[in-house]
């Protein structure tokens, strides 16, 4: 019903925008605002009768994307930017979760640009896309598209979400994302909404939101050092970034506000380990580790591979009974992690890693052999109650750290991480749930409501 309302007040913004954007003369302004008038009183209408039917009925399969698409065909890009986006939106809606809470500010409110299908939707003729440890940049578009904070007027908006998915280009010799692109892409979407609609402009860009997933962030390479070389793009250094990437000393690929987020794990794929993996609270690994792990780590400009952490490990442990150590991948190794105690988290090419999620969710006390890393919502989530740290230059101890912390406070480290609100808090779900990973990113970006150019208005008014 809210949205009848918000819709209707659109009204003004789009004149505005044709306005902004016309080619016609001045004459065409009557006709217009009465040809918009009736698109918008049509689009409000339907939209009155729709969510009224959402309200009476519980839908399963019914999308919005249909009743807004064929409201409006695409005739120049600016309107393709406030359609809504259909392939997004074919998820079912769930009206009893999507409110997100109390402790989210109720009048928040995100601005979602609706850019042409290359910036996003058309990534996702890969399966992979939405699925992989980059995948948050997608998670959290679904999510807010979802959502009660979205708004489908800008004028109103707090922040505006720029919906462009760069991790999805996977190369076809080693599988991973080839980001040579992503510049470039992002690049092409500012000039885009820069050049179309006010919003960029009057803020600088300060409250436009970005997701950057992968290994550095807004740095946008895999490699430390080319990421640090090419550094944040200029036209996102006074953007909000949510990013995987985070350390706690100064490192130019977090030199610019942001949010750090956890990598994509599905929680689908993690309810279904659950299910078919049913462990009776028995764990018969005692430490595991699955992933690269090179003999003899090759020296790249300068760099060896994890610092080598993970050589020393192999090295060290691999004969030992309790060390559960695999070099090779495997499907179904959430089902191991489910049966293990401890599960070795060590920084690969970049500190994160996805297995500090599968861990937390899985139920295995993470250790995080990564030093200086910053870990994600450290503000809800009590990571030194949850988990273990070991220092980079320690790990050839690991054995006798875990036997100590075994004799000691391991039933208790598992009683809090067995807290379902920490799994919780990783996962992103695409319908918000209260106390998940996009209910927490939509948390502390209501901190940052300085930053929003309405709020600034608002205040000195
Ligand atoms: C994907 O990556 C390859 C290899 O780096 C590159 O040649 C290609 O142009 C990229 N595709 C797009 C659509 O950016
Ligand atoms: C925003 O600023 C750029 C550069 O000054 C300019 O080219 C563009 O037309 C402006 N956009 C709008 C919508 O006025
Ligand atoms: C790694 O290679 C660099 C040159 O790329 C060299 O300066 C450095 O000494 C090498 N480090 C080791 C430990 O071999
Ligand atoms: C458990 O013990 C270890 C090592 O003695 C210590 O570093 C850690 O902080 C303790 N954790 C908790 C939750 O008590």
């Amino acid at each position: 019903m809210s949205e009848f309302k918000r819709i209707s007040k659109n009204r003004g913004f789009y004149v505005k925008m044709k306005l902004l954007n016309r080619h016609g003369g001045r004459q065409d302004n009557k006709s217009l605002y009465y040809k918009y008038f009736r698109w918008v009183l049509w689009i409000s209408l339907s939209l009155y009768f729709f969510s009224s039917y959402l309200i009476s009925t519980s839908p399963k399969t019914l999308s919005l994307s249909k009743t807004t698409v064929s409201a409006s065909k695409p005739t120049s890009v600016s309107r393709a930017l406030f359609e809504t986006n259909s392939k997004l939106l074919q998820k079912p809606i769930n009206r009893e979760i999507i409110n997100p809470s109390s402790d989210i500010p109720r009048d928040l409110k995100i601005y979602i640009y609706d850019l042409p299908s290359k910036y996003n939707s058309d990534w996702l003729s890969n399966e992979r896309c939405s699925n992989h440890l980059f995948a948050a940049e997608v998670a959290i578009h679904r999510a807010l598209m979802n959502s009660d904070v979205r708004t489908l007027n800008p004028w109103e908006a707090d922040f505006f979400f720029v919906p462009v998915y760069v991790s999805c280009n996977f190369s076809t010799v080693n599988g991973f994302p080839s980001l040579g692109h992503a510049r470039p892409l992002l690049a092409s979407a500012v000039q885009l909404i820069s050049s179309t609609v006010p919003f960029w402009n009057r803020s600088g860009g300060s409250d436009h939101v970005f997701v950057a997933s992968h290994d550095y962030g807004a740095c946008f390479h895999p490699m430390e050092e080319d990421a640090i070389a090419d550094g944040i793009p200029e036209f996102l250094k006074k953007s909000i970034i949510l990013q995987t990437f985070g350390v706690r000393f100064r490192h130019p690929c977090q030199d610019v506000e942001n949010v750090l987020i956890p990598p994509y794990v599905s929680p689908e794929k993690i309810q279904s380990t659950i299910q078919t993996a049913p462990n009776h609270g028995k764990r018969d690994i005692w430490v595991f580790f699955r992933g690269k792990m090179e003999i003899h780590p090759k020296n790249i400009s300068g760099r060896f591979y994890s610092k080598g952490v993970r050589t020393l490990i192999w090295q060290k442990f691999n004969r030992n009974k309790k060390f559960y150590l695999k070099r090779h991948r495997f499907q179904g190794y959430q089902s191991e992690i489910r049966r293990s105690v401890f599960c070795l988290c060590p920084l690969g090419w970049a500190p994160w890693s996805p297995r500090l999620v599968e861990s937390v969710a899985l139920g295995c006390v993470p250790v995080i052999i990564a030093d200086d890393i910053r870990l994600p919502f450290s503000e809800t989530i009590q990571w030194p109650k949850i988990s273990l740290t070991v220092a980079e230059k320690d790990v050839g101890k690991l054995a006798k750290i875990l036997e100590h912390v075994a004799a000691t406070n391991l039933t208790i480290i598992q009683r809090n991480l067995w807290d379902p609100a920490n799994r919780r808090a990783l996962l992103f779900k695409s319908n918000i749930q209260r106390g998940d990973a996009a209910w927490q990113v939509l948390g502390s970006l209501s901190k940052k409501l300085h930053l929003s150019y309405r709020q600034s208005r608002l205040l000195t008014q």
